[in-house]
């Protein structure tokens, strides 16, 4: 596997693979590092669909609000390089935040609508540091592919958002979302939590997995489902809600409260943010229409 830190390196292996081989498909994967099986799931999709994968490990600040936890955020390069080379990448792409931004970056991709809700809404500006971040890999790397989990299923919809107005020539190839045996989605964020916020974390899955059961009652609206949702997040001590919401997908738009969801027509999405202490955790799933 080649590891590059600078973008000349990564542009001159870019170049090598594309003259060896100018018809074979390139496959990104992007993410922020401290990897884990979700982040190797959607390696191997790439592997298994492109001849040559690209990973790109950037903790990018421009997504991070000025409260969060961007210096906190876990690294650990080694690590991460080691879990691509296992998973079949050919070229790890790890910049420095100068690498990326040699000067102070003014421009910013802006998605209006489907940042509005949910993520968008409890963290401003996050899907415009996410947005540019993306644009500027795929101007750097031009992906045939890009792949990207369901567990941020908001930053899916931004994206292929973005990729549709701007004609970027990448298709982007949403990926299920991974979980831990006990049915917590994988997330770098995990580690913050101590033992007991992890055993309660546990109410995120079980809450989706429950609304899946009470979206077939035939009186059940949006607001009932969305009420029971959050007493049931409210069953776990230290759990505070920042979100519990049911929006159609991928618009993100909201639904009427009182529509029966056993007449709904397209696909819905209940979204979960929770919080454990300092550490936000994000879950959801989607309901195809009955
Ligand atoms: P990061 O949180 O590192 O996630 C990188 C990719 O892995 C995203 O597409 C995310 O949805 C996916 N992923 C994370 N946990 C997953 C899980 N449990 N199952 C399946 N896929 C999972 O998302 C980002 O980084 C950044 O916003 C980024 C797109 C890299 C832009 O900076």
């Amino acid at each position: 596997m080649i590891v590059c830190t600078t973008i000349s390196e990564l542009k001159a292996a870019l170049a090598r693979q594309r003259s060896k081989s100018p018809n074979g498909f390139i496959g990104l994967v992007p993410t922020m590092g401290y990897l884990h099986e979700g982040h190797a799931s959607l390696m191997r999709r790439a592997g298994s669909e492109c001849e040559f994968t690209v990973v790109s490990v950037f903790v990018n600040p421009l997504q991070f609000g000025p409260n969060e936890d961007f210096d906190k955020y876990p690294r650990d390069l080694e690590r991460d390089a080691a879990l691509a080379e296992k998973n079949g990448v050919a070229l790890l792409f790890a910049p420095s935040v100068k690498e990326m931004y040699p000067t102070k970056p003014l421009t910013r991709v802006l998605i209006s609508e489907v940042t509005e809700s949910l993520c968008g809404a409890s963290r401003p500006g996050h899907f415009d540091g996410v947005g540019t971040v993306v644009s500027k890999l795929f101007n750097l790397i031009q992906p045939n592919r890009a792949y990207f989990g369901m567990k941020d299923a908001q930053q899916v919809a931004v994206i292929q958002q973005m990729v549709d107005d701007l004609n970027m020539p990448v298709d982007i190839i949403p990926c299920e979302t991974v979980r831990e045996p006990d049915g917590l989605a994988m997330s770098s964020r995990n580690v913050y939590l101590t033992p007991e916020q992890r055993r309660q974390a546990l109410v995120l899955s079980e809450t989706l997995q429950q609304a899946g059961e009470l979206i077939q009652s035939p009186e059940m609206t949006a607001s009932k489902l969305t009420a029971l949702a959050s007493a049931n997040v409210l069953t776990a001590p230290l759990a505070v809600i920042d979100y519990v919401e049911l929006l159609h997908y991928p618009s993100l738009q909201p639904l009427d409260p009182v529509l029966k969801l056993a007449d709904r027509s397209d696909k819905l999405i209940l979204a979960l943010a929770v919080k454990f202490g300092s550490t936000r955790l994000i879950d959801n799933r989607l309901f195809q229409p009955a």
